[in-house]
């Protein structure tokens, strides 16, 4: 499996690369592309995916972690970028209307209805349930919350505003053989309900780890949980980025060995 970070909060060491608040990869396995996430931005995406050499038009497949804007944002001029419609794989929770009501009310879900995706090519396949979808690309499906979550933002249900669990928030678990990856968009689920999940699906250690874990402002309690849970659950590599958090991120690297951080133009083979 080869993962390339196309849209990520920060690009590093390579000219031409934009950083922008979200997150996308392109996921290369068993000779299928898979983009994971579209990021906020689709001038940012396209520009970004120009820059590595990926081509809108040679993607299979897209699967969306979440309904985040942050995630979701670039699937318009994606699909207008291409000639051919394309499958997206999520979860039926991603067309919820959501906002945040800090500082001022403001959106936070799909900039985009599903029939205007749809009109563009885009052929939803949603489901709440684990699914293997390509050769060796599963879905986690729904996650169950059995330690903390790291939800954020509000529903909104007759008239009212609810705290929105982000029921949505799924990963993707690539079958490497022995082992699997993980790749999770901004870990709402919590991390270590996303890792124990991948686990119990299919019954393999967790080689890698990797995505935005939803850290930012954690308390070290929590981070020190998130550090012994990975450790007794054998994680072997954790590629940490997005919305985990710098100070959170360095917490995390102090305390556990085999820990990267992503940028946008990183390429991880495993
Ligand atoms: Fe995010
Ligand atoms: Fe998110």
């Amino acid at each position: 499996m080869r993962l390339t970070v196309i849209f990520e909060n920060h690009a590093g060491y390579r000219k031409g690369l934009l950083g922008y608040h979200g997150f996308s990869a392109l996921v290369e396995h068993n000779g299928r592309k898979v983009l994971v996430d579209s990021g906020t931005d689709g001038s940012v995406l396209l520009r970004n995916m120009d820059s590595l050499g990926v081509s809108p038009g040679e993607i299979d497949a897209i699967f969306l972690t979440h309904g985040h804007y942050d995630h979701t944002g670039g699937l318009k001029a994606f699909l207008q970028e291409r000639e051919n419609g394309i499958d997206v794989y999520a979860h039926p929770g991603i067309f919820q209307r959501r906002v945040a009501l800090k500082q001022k009310l403001r959106e936070i879900g799909i900039p985009f209805t599903r029939e205007e995706l749809e009109s563009l090519g885009a052929r939803f396949h949603l489901s709440p349930k684990h699914v293997e979808f390509l050769p060796g690309f599963l879905s986690s499906g729904e996650i169950e919350r059995k330690h903390w979550d790291r939800t954020v933002g509000y529903l909104t249900k007759n008239g009212e505003y609810v705290k929105d669990p982000v029921r949505d928030d799924v990963a993707l678990i690539v079958d490497l053989g022995r082992e699997v990856a993980v790749i999770t968009g901004c870990g709402h689920s919590g991390i270590l309900n996303i890792a124990e999940q991948a686990i119990m699906l299919t019954g393999k250690p967790i080689g890698a780890l990797i995505g935005g874990f939803h850290l930012r402002g954690a308390k070290r309690e929590l981070l020190d949980d998130a550090i012994g849970g990975l450790k007794s659950l054998k994680v072997g590599r954790l590629y940490a980025g997005h919305c985990t958090g710098i100070d959170e991120y360095a917490y995390l690297k102090a305390r556990l060995q085999n820990t990267g951080v992503l940028h946008v133009g990183l390429s991880l083979e495993l």
